[in-house]
């Protein structure tokens, strides 16, 4: 029978700080109606000034350590927008600072989708012989990179982490994961961009104009492209495993927005019982959102094991992806 990658344990993060619609409201021409009406959001949580990516990665993993009842693993992964640095990665360094230093350690990128595409590249290592447990971080501080004054951006994003702990396993077990579908399509890359610090704008000898270092969202063309792209990934990688979405007993999406969340449900036909958001607290947290969803969900019971569970995403890149797993018997840290 071949390897597969289980999940041991999972843990979450969030800063403390809380921003809420009203206190959006205060700062610029919004307000909570408008805020839950389009977005489902209600607050997110903020990183304080000094905070970064890799503080909030660390104490997911720790979490998921815990969870997993494990100190060692024998890779570190972090999926991230918002690396604590251009160079290196971010997963080094929080791999050591997890008492982790000499294991492999590196990032992904792929906005949004990150875990997910960390998820993959986690299962691979595994199943391929690479190693025998992974530590996979989705840890953002993504309201470094939004513009304070766009409203559309500001209503939306917020920072966190979620973490899983992934080891060799038989693909029959609780907590095997796969299959997946993954995706991207390069040509509408503007459509979610930050398009000054990199090497294209660098190289151009043009200096950044004033708001290129934010991260841009064409917001109505993003939300078409989300569900229609979810959708199709979700039903892409129900055809893989040879069942529909009647077997599926909890579907989690990236919490981009609560109204793309339950159009990709309506049309996948998963009835609003079996869907997983905690999007009114926390808000989009780009790669740390399925984790972090999947965390509070097993720590409220809504997640029992042996549930088949349906995950996807949609993200810059763009980006898409889904993968099944059946849920655990782990207690979240
Ligand atoms: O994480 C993965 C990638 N991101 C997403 O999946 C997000 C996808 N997009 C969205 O969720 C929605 O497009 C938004 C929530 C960002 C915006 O909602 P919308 O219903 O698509 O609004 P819109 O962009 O079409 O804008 C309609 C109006 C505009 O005003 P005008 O130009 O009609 O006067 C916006 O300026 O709504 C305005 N607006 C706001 N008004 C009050 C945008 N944001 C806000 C706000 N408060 N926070």
């Amino acid at each position: 029978m071949s390897r597969a990658a289980v999940l041991a344990g999972i843990g979450g993060w969030l800063p403390p700080r809380v921003v809420t619609n009203e206190d959006l409201a205060r700062r610029f021409d919004t307000s909570d109606e408008w805020i839950r009406s389009r977005t489902g959001i209600g607050q997110r949580h903020v990183v304080d000034q000094g905070t970064s990516t890799g503080d909030l990665a660390f104490e997911a993993g720790a979490r998921a350590l815990k969870s997993a009842g494990v100190d060692e693993v024998d890779a570190v992964v972090v999926a991230t927008t918002t690396p604590d640095h251009l160079s290196p990665a971010t997963a080094p360094q929080v791999a050591d600072r997890l008492g982790l230093g000499g294991r492999a350690a590196f990032d992904v990128a792929a906005v949004c989708t990150g875990f997910l595409y960390g998820l993959a590249t986690a299962t691979g290592l595994i199943a391929s012989g690479t190693a025998d447990s992974v530590l996979l971080i989705g840890a953002e501080s993504f309201t470094t990179i939004v513009d304070p004054a766009d409203r559309s951006t500001s209503a939306i994003f917020g920072d966190g982490a979620g973490a899983f702990v992934l080891r060799a396993g038989e693909p029959d077990e609780l907590g095997a994961i796969g299959p997946f579908d993954l995706g991207s399509d390069g040509s509408l890359a503007e459509l979610l961009m930050i398009p000054a610090g990199g090497s294209r704008q660098r190289s151009s000898g043009r200096p950044a104009a004033p708001g290129e270092e934010y991260f841009l969202m064409q917001g109505k063309q993003v939300y078409r492209h989300a569900v229609l792209r979810m959708t199709e990934s979700a039903q892409r990688v129900l055809a893989k495993a040879g069942h529909g979405t009647d077997r599926i007993d909890r579907f989690v999406g990236h919490q981009a927005n609560l109204r793309i969340l339950d159009a990709v449900a309506d049309r996948l036909g998963v009835p609003p019982e079996r869907r997983i958001s905690n999007i009114d607290r926390v808000g989009n947290t780009a790669a740390a959102s399925i984790p972090l969803a999947l965390a509070d969900a097993a720590a409220a019971g809504e997640l029992s094991p042996g549930d088949r569970v349906l995950a996807s995403a949609f993200g810059g890149g763009l980006t898409w992806g889904s993968c099944l797993l059946r849920w655990p018997d782990i207690t979240p840290a």
